[in-house]
């Protein structure tokens, strides 16, 4: 990666320090430990990851000199209880940047799973640290599959998961990408910070592949089947269950039926 060609398109707030490792265990552990020594938009980037971490104590797969890993600092300061818009802001984010630099039809998944034709090209999960019912760090890190062969990943990832390369035929320049993300993410970030609320949910309702569908859905309280109906104020799923019952999701596993 070029990571001056890099700096040098960075526009804003988001980028405007960028680390950059060959490996690391987890991007998100390296800006967990730096946090508190840098500035609010710094950037963890490495080129492989060693423990790559997904959501739900997964593992992301990380090998080198393909795809894109990256941690954002952040300090929002916004209610505990509104975490999960943050996920909804870099979905949104990722998925409006990746859509132009691409032109392929991506969509999100809830909360935040980046898919083309159904299939995982990226993910974001964030580590939240909490102050007084206030989100006073949020470390947002961003995995998506570039470059990689899929026929390369582990058997039990490689049917669900795609990249850019695997979709559209073509190499991508991952320092274009990750600046088209970055960028793109200062816009949105700012779009949290005033609590522009219908702003956000309206444009992840445009970009999501969850609402109108039949869905599963794996959570701590157990397996609900039902339709998703929409996303509340504060970003949680609204599902109606087969019982007419309307149900909230803050965190699980969503499938499409
Ligand atoms: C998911 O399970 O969908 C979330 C995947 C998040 C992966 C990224 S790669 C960069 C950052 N560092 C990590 O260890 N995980 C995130």
């Amino acid at each position: 990666m070029n990571i001056d060609g890099l700096r040098s398109r960075i526009t804003g707030l988001i980028g405007r320090e960028i680390f950059y490792f060959d490996t690391v265990d987890s991007t998100n552990t390296t800006a967990s430990e730096i946090a508190a020594k840098t500035l609010e938009g710094a950037v963890v980037l490495a080129d492989s990851q060693g423990r790559g971490r997904g959501r739900l104590g997964r593992a992301w797969v990380s090998p080198p000199g393909v795809n894109l890993y990256m941690s954002i600092i952040l300090m929002p300061d916004i209610r505990s209880r509104d975490a999960t818009l943050i996920t909804i802001m870099s979905s949104v984010a990722c998925a409006t940047a990746l859509r132009r630099a691409s032109g392929l039809d991506i969509l999100i998944k809830w909360p935040n799973d980046l898919t083309v034709k159904r299939r995982k090209l990226g993910g974001i999960l964030t580590d939240l640290k909490t102050e007084e019912n206030k989100i006073s760090l949020a470390v947002l890190g961003i995995g998506i599959n570039v470059n990689a062969d899929v026929e390369r990943f582990p058997e039990d990832v490689k049917s669900i998961a795609t990249s850019l390369k695997h979709e559209s035929g073509s190499d991508y320049s991952r320092t274009e990408i990750a600046a088209e993300v970055l960028n793109e993410l200062d816009v949105w970030y700012k779009i949290l910070k005033t609590m522009d609320r219908d702003t956000l949910l309206s444009a992840w309702k445009q970009l999501s592949s969850t609402l109108g569908r039949e869905v599963s859905a794996v959570t701590s309280r157990g397996v609900f089947r039902g339709l998703a109906r929409d996303i509340d104020g504060e970003g949680l799923l609204i599902m109606e269950l087969p019982t007419g019952e309307i149900m909230k999701i803050s965190s699980g596993d969503v499938t499409l039926i």
